[in-house]
């Protein structure tokens, strides 16, 4: 693992606009389940059901009954070094931009500053008809929860199956990803659309690919470099490299 570390951090080091992409397994370590493998969502919920416009259709205090689980879980979540180290990279200004396909608030948390959240907050509610929205604080006591200024159903603010993403986001992430000569691909399948196809736009684009994943997915086979390690540990000993390397060891 030390030997992809170290040549990880020479391409991060020679590159010229560095891009991250992550996904669920960036939040495991902080006790997030991720969606897919073998403890993952999909394994006991189904997607239809819990995250499509016809499911929250269908039976929405059921949906709401499922996020407000996970927003509980959120809410008692911390930040782990995996954050932390994406976020004292771009302090560092080595990472020039972070897009998460994570619902969570980790990694603004952790102190992030430019990230394209390219599938909405579960820490937001919005009113099915109106422009109401609200910031979730603690979980709902009564569901499903009702928006105060027209009386319609509130949703969570998340991006679900069928859904487009966000025009303001995904043109914010095709800049990134336009610009990148590197992408750091952390915790993710890759496997849902749109962001599963951003490391090999980068790739196309003659840039490189670094990988943290402790699974092999189907980026490991174009990937510059893959960390086989989990994010909590292998992001720290990447930011340490990094930081001995650029000579902002501080002190
Ligand atoms: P997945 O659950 O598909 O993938 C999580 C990835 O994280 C897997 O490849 C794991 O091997 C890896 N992993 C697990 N623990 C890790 C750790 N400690 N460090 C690093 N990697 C680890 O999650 P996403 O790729 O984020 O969308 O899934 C993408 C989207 O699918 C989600 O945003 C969600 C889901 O359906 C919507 O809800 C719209
Ligand atoms: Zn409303």
């Amino acid at each position: 693992m030390e030997e992809e570390i170290v040549k990880a951090a020479e391409i991060v080091l020679k590159s010229k606009f560095v891009i991250a992409l992550t996904g669920a397994g960036i939040s495991a370590e902080s006790g997030i389940p991720t969606f897919r493998g073998k403890d993952g969502l999909w394994n006991k919920y189904r997607p239809d059901e819990l995250a499509s416009p016809e499911g929250f259709a269908m039976d929405p205090k059921r949906v709401w009954e499922w996020y407000n689980w996970r927003i509980k879980l959120v809410l008692s979540a911390e930040p782990n070094p995996g954050h932390i180290a994406l976020a004292e990279l771009e302090k560092l200004g080595v990472l020039k931009g972070l897009i998460t396909q994570n619902v969570d608030d980790l990694h603004e948390r952790a102190g992030s500053r430019n990230i394209v959240k390219l599938h909405g907050r579960i820490l937001r509610a919005r009113c099915t008809r109106c422009d109401y929205w609200e910031d979730v604080k603690k979980p709902y006591d009564e569901l499903p929860p009702r928006c105060p200024k027209c009386g319609n159903l509130l949703r969570p603010d998340v991006v679900w199956f069928g859904e487009p993403i966000p025009s303001r986001e995904l043109s914010r992430a095709y800049e990134l990803v336009e610009r990148a000569d590197c992408i750091l691909v952390v915790g993710t399948s890759a496997m849902v659309m749109p962001a599963g196809a951003f490391p090999s736009m980068v790739k196309r684009n003659n840039g490189c690919v670094v990988e943290i994943n402790p699974d092999e997915t189907h980026v490991s086979m174009f990937a510059d470099v893959s960390i086989r390690e989990k994010a909590g540990v292998a992001l720290p000993k990447l930011l340490k490299l990094i930081k001995e390397r650029i000579g902002a060891d501080g002190e």
